[in-house]
């Protein structure tokens, strides 16, 4: 049984990889939707990933989210690496102090014996105070280190429910509906064909930056996230993704 288990998920790993076009997949039992277990079982396979791919001083940004704060939970110190820095890949004090980028650096950094920082912007931003805060000195270094990161962690959302989570206003919200937004990964709204149909205005993290990122991973599970990975992955790249059966098998036969 156990052997016929392996050889199912793996089954499932590889025609993701094809479907999604992305470089490997990892596919964990379960559904996230309903079992909060199966996002600790997403963040341990982000951990191990990490052991054989994070060097010494380099960054790592992480968005929020509820399985970014799983994998925080269960991470663990560096093997190879010492001296590394977590970073939130955008700003965003918008959603429950547990799901904040913020603290999931933090939380993480504790956990590996790394470094952190902090980005205090608010998500979305007005124009004039994204001018300006854009001139603020250390609003330029962290930017400066979180666009030039080494590494990427980052989830994938439904883009209603997100909308929503972050009390975006109605106009947003019927721009989304009108224009298709059907999924959303660190504030870019994403089509069923992966166009971008709307971008949160703030600071960090920009869809183009991730062509250079050395190490993008995406984690999101849940059946109900299927259409919405399918529509990320028309436009983003990961060289890896993580998720869990329950997605995978509607993503495949959905
Ligand atoms: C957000 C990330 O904080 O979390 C998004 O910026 C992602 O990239 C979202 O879509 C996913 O949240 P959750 O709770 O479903 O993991």
């Amino acid at each position: 049984v156990f052997m016929k288990d392996i050889t199912g998920l793996s089954g499932l790993e590889t025609q993701l990889k094809d479907k999604l076009n992305v470089e490997q997949v990892i596919v964990v039992r379960g559904n996230s939707d309903n079992q909060d277990q199966v996002k600790l079982e997403m963040g341990k396979a982000v951990v191990n990933h990490l052991q054989s791919h994070v060097s010494t001083k380099q960054t790592i940004a992480v968005t929020g989210g509820t399985t970014m704060a799983a994998v925080a939970h269960v991470m663990s110190p560096f093997e190879k690496a010492d001296d590394c820095l977590f970073v939130p890949a955008r700003g965003g004090i918008g959603e429950r102090v547990e799901s904040q980028a913020n603290t999931i650096v933090a939380e993480m950094a504790k956990r590996t014996n790394s470094d952190y920082r902090m980005l205090y912007v608010p998500d979305p931003l007005s124009e004039l105070s994204y001018q300006t805060m854009l001139k603020e000195p250390s609003i330029q270094e962290i930017t400066k280190l979180i666009r030039s990161t080494d590494v990427i962690l980052h989830g994938i959302g439904d883009a209603l429910t997100m909308a929503n989570r972050r009390k975006s206003n109605d106009e947003l919200i019927r721009q989304l509906e009108k224009e298709h937004a059907v999924s959303e990964a660190f504030g870019y709204y994403f089509n069923s064909s992966g166009d971008v149909v709307h971008k949160v205005r703030t600071i960090g993290i920009q869809l183009e930056d991730l062509m250079s990122v050395n190490q993008v991973v995406a984690i999101a599970g849940g059946s109900s996230k299927a259409k919405a990975i399918t529509s990320y992955f028309n436009q983003g790249k990961a060289d890896l993704f993580i998720t869990d059966e329950a997605a995978a098998e509607a993503i495949i036969h959905g």
